[in-house]
């Protein structure tokens, strides 16, 4: 046999700048996508305004040693995203390393002292979110070090929070950010030929006809060509995610607007290998009522099954198709484009350019330019595009609007991406089966009571939940799953669905020492990685282990409404006997809430000699918001008052634990 051996990316940077006469380099750290897609929005934007040169590259793609190298007159764009606990995201993992070492080596091996980037320029956006503790800390490091090695920022750092309205912070910093760049650039910003208004497709776009493609290469939601080979080895990771067959499905709870689903997932033979606190990513499908509203607004219904290819105008960009090719018009809207989260602003304000009527135009303009009325009538009611286009279709005299070049949909709308779960189930008692444990999420916007917004992963996991056990579509959902004869994911035969899936390993970890005790805190779904950890425990206590304390808060409305899991945590508690001890915490079944904090502090003496005493490891996991920063800071009063400190030094004890990863997050927000 010949190895096959993936081709090597070129790595040189450098060397591509030059070949294809580039000026502009953005290269971002993206994890879900958005850095990248401010990549690609500056990177026109400077083309078509300024006549910039720009291409964007994934830092992932480069040897950044090179930065040393990168020409003086020319310009770099860092796009930043912060993951988690202020972690890098996967593809900057090694530029952050490279950044953070004592001593970097750059190409020429030059001494930190020396300032080996004096010849840099840049330009920098961190993305992140205020809800966690090291906000933006990507982005500011990397602009600190870069500073430190002697390259020169050109103007200020922008700073986005998902929290609030990142696309706002993001559209407030570029303009004030481009005069400054093109000073630096030596452009005339007002005497650059600007071309906003008229479109520059990035994409072509070209339709086959069936005979011109061989029917098995047509990608139909397939995220890599790894997915269409049969029988080769593959590894599935976040490029191609696994078809896992789902061996059980069941309710936790369900009322009349709340449900909570349990899933398992069978990953034997797929080589994915998890550990209890690992997290595993759900590729959902988008609901078939939006793909249907799209392809009817843009006047693409009939040819909804025509195969096309998509491919880059641009011969040097990094990317050559936006997504799989060839595919349909239908999969390129059901697969692989979000087309349920609300339409952006800049998006809106764009499509006043295609209006049918000036009715359109000037409802377009006017949501794309008033930051309130977009935030009120699109942002919290939820309006998808589609949404959007139904109703300048509607209020121009029912025309449709197929003026829009679908090339511009496909390079506006953020690719659907995967949702992570944090698994709660454990690979010590089931290897081969990941377990998901997922709340459904539905809610009226609070300006717009009259429409309920449909959660898109949640809802696709509730709908596959459905199929499964065969429960009918309820008319009062319009929310509901495509199943055609295409369709890879489901068996019409045996009624078998499959999720695409890949796991992501994290470093929420049990102690690797059993006797060392846990205290784990997760109300709600928030229960989830504790199930898998108290299942772990208590089989090794059954082997006959020396088990530490476990110890679980959990809270809920009522314990006969949403207790998730009450009987199997009955059973464990009782295995784990005296060293296991559940806390519960029921909301709604009296006047004042009771939470899981007010449960820690009722036993803050124990809590204290398991955490301060026997150097236990305590666990948050939930919501991020109020519940994880509440629990933090009873924790820091539990150790003034038990353990005699003063504020300050509680507050440094509790970020001392977290630091010694003692004290550790799996939260969301
Ligand atoms: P509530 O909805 O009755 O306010 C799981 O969602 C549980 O977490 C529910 O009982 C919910 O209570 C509770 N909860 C809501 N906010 C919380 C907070 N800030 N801290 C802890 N628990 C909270």
């Amino acid at each position: 046999h010949q190895p096959r051996v993936a081709p090597k990316k070129d790595k040189d940077f450098i060397k591509k700048m030059r070949n294809t006469d580039k000026n502009v380099v953005l290269f971002y750290g993206s994890q879900t996508g958005t850095a990248e897609d401010y990549a690609s929005r500056l990177a026109k934007e400077g083309l078509q305004r300024f006549g910039l040169k720009t291409m964007t590259v994934d830092v992932e793609d480069c040897d950044m040693t090179l930065l040393d190298k990168f020409p003086e007159d020319c310009l770099a764009f860092f796009l930043m995203a912060t993951y988690g606990e202020g972690e890098p995201t996967d593809d900057a993992v090694e530029f952050w390393e490279l950044i953070n070492s004592d001593n970097p080596e750059f190409s020429e091996g030059m001494p930190i002292e020396e300032k080996p980037l004096s010849k840099l320029r840049y330009v920098v956006f961190a993305l992140g979110n205020k809800t966690y503790e090291h906000f933006n800390a990507v982005g500011r490091l990397v602009d600190s070090k870069l500073t430190e090695f002697g390259a020169t920022r050109i103007g200020e750092r922008g700073e986005g929070d998902d929290d609030g309205s990142l696309e706002e912070d993001f559209l407030g910093w570029k303009e004030e950010m481009w005069k400054v760049a093109c000073d630096a650039m030596d452009i005339d910003p007002n005497e650059a030929q600007t071309q906003t208004g008229a479109h520059v497709a990035v994409y072509k776009i070209t339709e086959l006809e069936n005979y011109e493609v061989d029917s098995d290469s047509v990608f139909y939601g397939e995220l890599s060509e790894n997915a269409l080979k049969v029988g080769t080895r593959v590894t599935y990771d976040a490029k191609n995610p696994y078809p896992s067959p789902i061996t059980a499905s069941r309710e936790l709870f369900s009322s009349t607007d709340r449900n909570c689903v349990h899933m398992e997932l069978d990953i034997a033979g797929s080589g994915l290998y998890y550990q209890s606190g690992d997290h595993v990513a759900v590729w959902p499908m988008n609901p078939e009522q939006e793909v249907y509203r799209l392809l009817k607004v843009l006047g693409l219904w009939e040819k909804k099954d025509t195969i096309i290819k998509v491919e880059s105008t641009d011969p040097t960009a990094s990317k050559k198709y936006p997504f799989p090719v060839p595919t349909t018009y239908a999969t390129i809207f059901r697969n692989y484009l979000d087309i349920h989260a609300p339409a952006s602003r800049q998006f809106i304000a764009t499509l006043a350019n295609y209006a049918p009527t000036e009715e359109g135009k000037s409802r377009l303009t006017t949501l794309g330019q008033d930051k309130e009325a977009y935030k009120v009538e699109v942002a919290d009611a939820h309006l998808t595009l589609g949404e959007v286009l139904e109703l300048i279709s509607s209020s121009s005299n029912g025309k449709l609007i197929e003026s829009i070049p679908l090339d511009l949909i496909i390079e506006t709308l953020p690719r659907l991406q995967c949702r992570y779960y944090s698994i709660s189930s454990t690979s010590k008692v089931t290897p081969t089966s990941i377990h998901i444990t997922a709340s459904v999420l539905r809610y009226q916007p609070s300006k717009s009571p009259e429409k309920t917004v449909y959660g898109l992963a949640t809802n696709y996991i509730h709908q596959v939940h459905r199929k499964l056990n065969n429960i009918a579509h309820p008319d009062t959902s319009p929310y509901y799953l495509y199943s055609g004869p295409r369709d890879k994911y489901y068996d019409e035969s045996t009624n078998a669905v499959k999720f695409a899936i890949h796991v992501r390993n994290t470093n929420f970890k049990l102690p690797k020492n059993l006797k060392v005790p846990v205290v784990m805190v997760g109300p709600g779904t928030g229960v989830a990685p504790f199930r898998g950890f108290v299942i772990e425990r208590a089989r090794y206590k059954s082997e006959g282990d020396e088990v530490g304390d476990t110890v679980l808060f959990f809270g809920c409305r009522k314990r006969n409404e949403d207790f998730l899991y009450a009987n199997e945590f009955g059973e464990l508690f009782t295995t784990l006997g005296e060293s296991g001890k559940l806390f519960t915490a029921f909301s709604r079944e009296q006047d004042q809430k009771v939470y899981v904090q007010h449960r820690l502090l009722e036993n803050q003496q124990y809590i204290w000699e398991l955490i301060y005493t026997r150097g236990g490891y305590f666990y948050v996991c939930g919501d991020a918001k109020n519940m994880a920063r509440d629990v933090n800071n009873v924790l820091s009063q539990i150790a003034q008052a038990c353990g005699g400190m003063d504020e300050n030094s509680a507050i440094a004890y509790v970020k001392d634990l977290r630091s010694r990863g003692r004290y550790q997050e799996d939260v969301w927000s």
